[in-house]
Parts: C-alpha cells; structure tokens; sequence
C-alpha cells in the first residue's frame, strides 16, 4: 500500500484535510482583503466617485427612482435625501428594494462599501440633504455615559422598539425592526434621516453627543441581549406561560398514557 493511501485510511487524515483547508481559506481571504483595502484608499477622488455612482444609480436604481433621481410611480424622487440616507437603505440591504410591501426589508446588501459610498456621492449631487455622519461623530459612543443613554432611549426610542431594543409592531402591518443587527453608524444615520415612520433626530432634538450615548446603550443592550431562559420571542410572561402549559401538559398527558398502557 502507498504511503498515501495508507494516509488517507488513518482515521485522522479527515482532520487534518479539513484545517488544511480552513487554513488556506483564511490566506485567502487576507490576500483579497490586501487586494481590496488598498482599492478603496484610492478611490477618494470626489469626481470619480460621482462618475462611478451615477453608472451604478443609472443600472440599479433608476427603474424606480428615475434617472435623475427625479422619481417614478415605482419610487419617490431622492432630491435632498443626502448621502446619509442612500448609505442607511443600501448598507442595510433595504435598496435595491427587492418586492414592494408594508415595509422594505433590512437583508443582505447588494453592494459592497465602496460602491456604496459612490452611490451616496452621486445622489448628493441632485439636492443638499444630510451627510454621511464622520468615523469621529460616530465613534463618540465608545466613551458615553450608558446611563444617560438608557435615558435617552427610553425616553425617545422604547415607544417604537421596545425596552429590549427587539423591536415591535405599529400600525398598517409595519414595524420597528429589532436593533441587533445595525452598526453604530447605521444607527446614527437612521437618527438623522427618519427611515419611513422612524422621526428624524435632527442636532437641535438629540446633540450629537446625546446620539452618541444612545448608540452606546443600544451596544449595551445588545451585549446584554439574553438574561438567561429560552427567548421564546421575548414577548413576555404570556407566551412563556403559554409555551409551559401546551409543551409542559402536552408531556405530561403522553407519560400518563403510556404509563396506563404498560400497567394493562
Ligand atoms: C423596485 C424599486 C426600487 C429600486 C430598484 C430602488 N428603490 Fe429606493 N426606494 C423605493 C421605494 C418604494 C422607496 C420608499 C420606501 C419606503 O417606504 O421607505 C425607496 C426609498 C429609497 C430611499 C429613502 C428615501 C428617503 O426618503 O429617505 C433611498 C435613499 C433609496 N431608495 C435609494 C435607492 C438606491 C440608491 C437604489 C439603487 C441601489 C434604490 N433605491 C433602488 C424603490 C426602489
Ligand atoms: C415612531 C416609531 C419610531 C421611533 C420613535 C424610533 N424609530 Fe427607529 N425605526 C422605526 C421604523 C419604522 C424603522 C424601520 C424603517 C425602515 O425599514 O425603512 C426604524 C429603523 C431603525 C433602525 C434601523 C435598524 C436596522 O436594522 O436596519 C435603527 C438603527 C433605529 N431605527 C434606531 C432608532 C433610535 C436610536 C431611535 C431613538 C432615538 C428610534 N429608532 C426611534 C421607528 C421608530
């Protein structure tokens, strides 16, 4: 028997195929990463930037928003909406919006950062609206008072998403979606530009530094997301309740049978 063959037969040959393979995946992915890192260092080019995001709009959203952002029947007109506002819908996979509905979807986005952000550029172009907040506005959060930010939140986001931060339905079939899977700097966009039913935060109601521990005590709760328990949809008492009787008796009714039929 050759060597290999013998190799392949030792019961720990799948395991060693199997971190062969994870390791060249991740010397993959460090060289596409090498590859892509220094692509966006370059693109900082205002000019191009625009250029690229009106060949991007111009294939990928004008069906619905009209060639120059004018509008159709299929989507309103993006004048003045800002760059903040294209990089929230499309980061977040809610454009291109993929069926119409009571509420656009957050799913996986369809573009990556850099295209993004010339989308964002282009769009800026047709009207002012609010910028793309700075990596220092929105890194405030690192250093803000949790405290002061459960305030803030309870005071003006709970209403819509919940005290847990697990979102919860309004009227007409919409909602407020669960605030788990936003970055710092989705949630500071969707503060300043008021997606669909969400009010807009402008400075004057909420100071930047008033987002910034907002953002902090939503990373709070988000570390602090599960207390133990099953989640059960965190709909409260009544659904854990209601899950107890129906599984709980449910079991307890199959163990009297088939204690009633071994005693036959
Ligand atoms: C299938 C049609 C469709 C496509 C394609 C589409 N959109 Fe939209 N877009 C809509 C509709 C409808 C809304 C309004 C949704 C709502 O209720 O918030 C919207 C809303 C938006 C908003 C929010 C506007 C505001 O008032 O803040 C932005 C920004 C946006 N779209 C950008 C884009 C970009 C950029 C693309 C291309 C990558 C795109 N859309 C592709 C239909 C579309
Ligand atoms: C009146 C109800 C309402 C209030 C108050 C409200 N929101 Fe929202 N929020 C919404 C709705 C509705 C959406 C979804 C919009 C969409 O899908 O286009 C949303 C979306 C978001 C998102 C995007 C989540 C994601 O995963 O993409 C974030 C982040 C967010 N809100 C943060 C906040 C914060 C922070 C506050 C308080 C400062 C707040 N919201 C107050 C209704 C509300």
């Amino acid at each position: 028997m050759g060597k290999l063959a013998k190799f392949r037969r030792n019961r720990f040959a799948s395991v060693f195929v199997l971190f062969f393979a994870l390791g060249l995946v991740s010397i993959g992915f460090t060289g596409v990463n090498n590859l892509v890192t220094p692509a966006v260092a370059k693109i900082g080019n205002e000019a191009t930037l625009v250029d690229k995001g009106s060949a991007l709009f111009a294939e990928g959203c004008s069906s619905c928003h009209g060639l120059n952002g004018q509008g159709t029947s299929d989507g309103p007109t993006l004048a003045g909406v800002g760059a903040a506002s294209v990089h929230f819908q499309v980061s977040s996979g809610r454009m291109p919006m993929a069926a119409p509905g009571a509420q656009v979807e957050r799913k996986k986005p369809s573009y990556n950062e850099e295209e993004t952000l010339a989308l964002a550029a282009y769009v800026a172009t047709f009207g002012p609206g609010p910028a793309i907040p700075s990596e220092e506005e929105v890194n405030m959060w690192i250093n803000a008072s949790v405290a002061e930010g459960g305030e803030l939140y309870r005071t003006n986001c709970a209403q819509c998403h919940n005290f847990a931060g697990s979102g919860g339905a309004l009227t007409n079939g919409k909602y407020a979606p669960s605030l788990k899977e936003a970055t710092p700097l989705q949630i500071y966009e969707a503060m300043i530009t008021g997606p669909q039913s969400m009010p807009i935060f402008s400075d004057k109601t909420l100071t930047p530094e008033s987002k910034a521990a907002i953002i902090r005590y939503i990373q709070e709760l988000n570390k602090s997301e599960n207390p133990g328990g099953l989640a059960l949809g965190r709909l409260g008492p009544v659904t854990e309740g209601l899950f107890l009787w129906t599984v709980g008796l449910g079991a307890l009714i199959v163990v009297a049978v088939w204690i009633g039929a071994r005693v036959r």
